[in-house]
């Protein structure tokens, strides 16, 4: 998909679907306060050409609610489409990204491949912030995360991917802010894309080594350093909690090293991206039950996370020096497979109980932290597919969040308003710490069943050390179950937008 900017009046834009947005701006509560759409546009063309049918209140602006006008009256384009925002009240720039995405949903499947897309004008309406350039960048992401469908195997696939998105701005707007704009917006979406490709892969097609050498390309491709190493450079480094989780697979393990390293920076902090890059989690020996085990190739969304916000690093450039470690492996049960009640000392010198072989990402994630923290960074983020009970605590509605350090969250958190992503935070506490004492070493792999989130992030606490640093559970929201207008079923690409946000504001 390509995106591109207009200034043309929108009668002049000639495309086979011209969207615009509305809000309803009904306050009023109760059975007689019908919803009050209202056009986001100064057009008086496309007001002219929509009077007719908004009259008959059959479309209530509705968030990413659709109304489609074939051969609109006075316009160059083809067809008008009218995309709800919702009501007023609620109505902010991630609508504006979703309804975008709703507009690229509604035209792949119709054949429709050139969609121009009505920056709203709030103009009229008193107390609705829509800036220009934020909303610029929200439609094109919007729009790219629209046209991602996950079919890559059909055999009878059919391409229906938008050919040109082009967002159509007031004929008066600065046009180099927008162009900036949706430069980024396109390499946002693209970079989200990129990371729920990955995910989509089975686990035949993509295992750690493929993992590796997907990374590297990627790197080569956006000037980024990059090294990948194996099961030799794991013994080297004395990764014993990272090595116990691979040892029982064919496949050979695959740490990924990628660096960004602005020109002329060589003080202040250095960001560590640390992902969980299981690429089949089986549960090893401690099996899981067979009912959903296929969605497990989507245990390395927290890897994949890394690598597109690494990829969108490299190509914004901030002034900031990020390193991501990526800990891809496979959990097979084996001949060679740890075993319940194994003991394993991980790079950092701590020695691990493993209680249930099922709790392999945080034996991955604890060397991939020690390991970024002796490649100097100063400030560390993990995400990852870490447990069905970040699911159960907040649904597939918010991710899960976890800090050590105020600061630090505090960023994160800021973060969240750009990107429009949903985290929650949980906390931590010696109480938590003590669920994962062990009787024969240091510390347990798991905390049992209650507060199973928690635990998880406790155990990763003790490998940050006194490194300030953020935790992303995102197993409840890296695939999503059901279609939704703006998005397809299938990986959702969770976490990328905030960390590179997050990378970008330190
Ligand atoms: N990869 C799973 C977590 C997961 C569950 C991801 C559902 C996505 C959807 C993780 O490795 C795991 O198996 N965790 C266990 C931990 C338990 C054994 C302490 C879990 O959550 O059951
Ligand atoms: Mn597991
Ligand atoms: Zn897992």
């Amino acid at each position: 998909m390509r995106s591109e900017l207009s200034l043309a009046p929108l009668a002049a834009i000639d495309t086979e679907l011209l969207t615009v947005l509305a809000i309803d701006t009904q306050t009023a509560k109760g059975p007689d306060a019908k919803p009050q759409p209202v056009l986001l546009t100064a057009d008086d063309a496309v007001i002219a050409a929509s009077g007719a049918v908004l009259a008959t209140g059959e479309f209530k602006a509705a968030a990413n609610e659709p109304l489609l006008l074939h051969a609109p009256a006075g316009l160059a384009a083809k067809r008008l489409l009218i995309i709800g925002l919702g009501k007023q009240a609620k109505v902010t720039p991630h609508a504006v990204r979703n309804a975008a995405g709703t507009a690229v949903r509604f035209a792949k499947p119709r054949g429709i491949r050139t969609v121009a897309f009505a920056l709203p004008q709030s103009g009229g309406t008193p107390g609705l912030e829509l800036p220009l350039v934020a909303c610029t960048r929200v439609s094109v992401e919007g729009a790219f995360v629209g046209d991602f469908d996950p079919d890559t195997y059909r055999s009878d696939r059919k391409d229906q991917s938008i050919g040109t998105f082009t967002v159509a701005a007031p004929p008066d707007s600065d046009q180099a802010a927008l162009q900036s704009a949706l430069t980024e917006g396109t390499i946002i979406g693209e970079s989200q894309n990129f990371t729920r490709a990955l995910v989509n892969e089975p686990g035949n097609k993509l295992t750690p080594t493929i993992l590796g050498e997907r990374a590297g390309q990627m790197a080569s491709e956006t000037g980024l350093q990059w090294e990948v190493s194996s099961t030799e450079k794991l013994h080297e480094l004395k990764m014993g909690a990272f090595w116990s989780v691979s040892q029982g697979s064919e496949q050979p393990p695959a740490l990924i090293v990628l660096r960004y390293e602005p020109e002329g920076i060589s003080d202040g902090p250095v960001l560590g991206l640390v992902g969980k890059g299981i690429t089949f989690d089986t549960g090893g020996i401690s099996i899981k039950p067979s009912e959903n085990m296929e969605k497990m190739k989507y245990d390395m969304a927290g890897g994949a996370a890394m690598l597109g916000a690494m990829r969108a690093i490299a190509l914004l450039k901030p002034k900031v020096r990020v390193i991501a470690v990526v800990c891809a492996a496979e959990n097979m049960p084996d001949g060679k497979a740890q075993k319940p009640g194994d003991v394993q000392t991980a790079m950092s010198g701590k020695t691990i109980e493993i209680i249930n072989t099922d709790a392999e990402g945080r034996l991955v994630l604890a060397d991939g932290l020690s390991y970024a923290r002796r490649l100097g960074a100063t400030h560390l983020i993990d995400a990852a597919t870490l447990t069905g009970a970040v699911g159960i605590a907040l649904g597939q509605v918010n991710a899960g969040v976890f800090s050590n350090d105020e600061t630090t969250y505090d960023k994160f958190n800021a973060a969240l308003a750009t990107s429009g992503e949903k985290f929650w935070r949980l906390p931590l506490g010696d109480e938590y710490a003590e669920m994962i004492k062990s009787d024969i070493g240091d510390i347990k792999n798991t905390g049992g069943r209650y507060g199973g989130a928690i635990t998880a992030a406790e155990f990763l606490k003790v490998f940050a050390e006194d490194t300030p640093w953020i935790h992303l559970d995102i197993a409840g929201m890296a695939w999503i179950d059901d279609n939704k207008p703006y998005i397809a079923k299938g990986p959702s690409g969770v976490a990328v937008r905030s960390i590179l946000e997050w990378a970008r504001n330190f």
